[in-house]
């Protein structure tokens, strides 16, 4: 058996094969896997892997180990690759793969019929399938360790925020807890002592009941946050947001007052309807205004407005503030829960806004310059025209 004399008959015919195998490759790469596949870069790595295979068959037995070798490395990081990009399922690339196969082999049969030497043709088809067998399967090894590691570093990231999740919780339902249990005690000892004086015991009561109002806040907002709401389509409802805004201007008021800040309401139509939960929708626009009064000094101003995008598709109620603003630092951490720079502050008001928005299928964006003020922006889709209004 020659193959040096073997390969400079039929590698022209095999090489020149190629253009037809690229083209059905590609027009499979169309047909299943639905995306614009990158026709240069995908070309020349189809024509360089045949080329290399079609080289490869024609070695003596020690380069031929070495070229398994080198198959198995490069497909291997190949599957990898493909197994960072979220694009293609595995199935889908492996049924590509399996009728490219079919054809390959089809027309390197074809090119077998100018070797007259059986042994010869056999060794080809032989190692031809090794070959791609191994291209197969270290691809998929590739394919699925890479998938593998995905999974364990988002194991580990879930359990890393469950952690700081926990972590934040009970730092925030430690301090009432505390207070509540020192006046507790002061109430204890004084009614063992004779001192039961009902004004200071009515102060001590209101204290606690407060304490337990914030451990309340707390734990539901955390419940926002963890809860896996499965049911959410059938909870959005059409309704107007001007009347929920307006409940919220009259709620607000009483928190403008003590700090002097003016804060005003301008819409830029008479209704919107949109699809979502009116109690969402209060709490979304509790806890902006909330932070936004926050942020500006004694005598300063926050305006809610609405605005309509010109497709009329969706309204935006923007929160703009003349208040300290967010460095790019802190921007970063914005809508982690428990991520707070105030005293009092749970840090958890943005992460329940965000959630909320996101499950009515909305978006949440914060514009902001440091002294100058903070603009949140909360974009929801309009109910399409027509469409029954409860
Ligand atoms: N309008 C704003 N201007 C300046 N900083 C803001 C503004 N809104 C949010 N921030 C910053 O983002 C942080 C997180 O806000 P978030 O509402 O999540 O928590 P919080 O207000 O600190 O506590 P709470 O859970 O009581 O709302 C705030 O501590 C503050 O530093
Ligand atoms: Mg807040």
């Amino acid at each position: 058996m020659n193959l040096t004399q073997s390969k400079k008959k039929l590698l022209p015919h095999l090489l020149s094969i190629i253009p037809v195998l690229l083209e059905h490759h590609i027009t499979l790469l169309r047909k299943f896997d639905g995306t614009k596949p990158d026709i240069e870069d995908v070309s020349n790595r189809f024509r360089n892997n045949l080329v290399f295979l079609f080289n490869a068959v024609f070695l003596d037995e020690a380069g031929f180990a070495l070229a398994k070798a080198e198959t198995e490395e490069d497909t291997y990081q190949r599957g990898k690759y493909f197994g960072r990009k979220t694009w293609s399922t595995l199935h889908t690339i492996l049924e590509i793969n399996h009728h490219s196969r079919l054809k390959l082999l089809h027309y390197v049969l074809e090119c077998l019929a100018h070797e007259p030497d059986h042994q010869v043709n056999g060794l080809i088809i032989k190692r031809l399938n090794e070959l791609l067998s191994i291209r197969q399967k270290s691809y998929v090894v590739g394919y699925l360790t890479e998938k593998n590691e995905q999974m364990n570093h988002l194991h580990q990231q879930k359990i890393q925020v469950m952690g700081q999740m926990a972590a934040g919780m009970a730092h925030e339902i430690r301090n009432p807890l505390t207070s509540f249990q020192g006046f507790l005690q002061l109430m204890k000892q004084n009614i063992e002592r004779g001192q039961t004086d009902p004004e200071a015991f009515l102060r001590y009561l209101n204290i606690c009941l407060d304490e337990v109002k914030t451990v309340e806040g707390v734990v539901s907002n955390f419940l926002i946050l963890a809860r896996k709401n499965e049911d959410v389509e059938n909870q959005l409802h059409p309704l107007e947001l001007r009347t929920v805004l307006n409940r919220i201007h009259e709620l607000t008021k009483h928190f403008v007052i003590e700090k002097d800040v003016l804060l005003q309401f301008h819409f830029d139509a008479d209704s919107y309807w949109i699809r979502g939960v009116p109690s969402y929708i209060e709490q979304i626009a509790l806890n902006l205004i909330k932070n936004a009064v926050d942020a500006v000094p004694i005598g300063g101003q926050v305006m809610v407005n609405t605005c309509q995008d010109p497709t009329g598709k969706s309204v935006t109620i923007q929160i703009i503030d003349n208040g300290c603003g967010i460095s790019p630092k802190r921007m970063l951490h914005l809508f982690e829960p428990f991520y707070t720079t105030k005293e009092k502050g749970t840090g958890i008001g943005l992460s329940v806004c965000k959630k909320l928005v996101d499950e009515m299928g909305g978006t949440i964006e914060l514009v902001s310059t440091e002294n100058i003020g903070t603009c949140v922006e909360v974009k929801l889709q309009l109910e399409a025209v027509g469409q029954d209004k409860a």
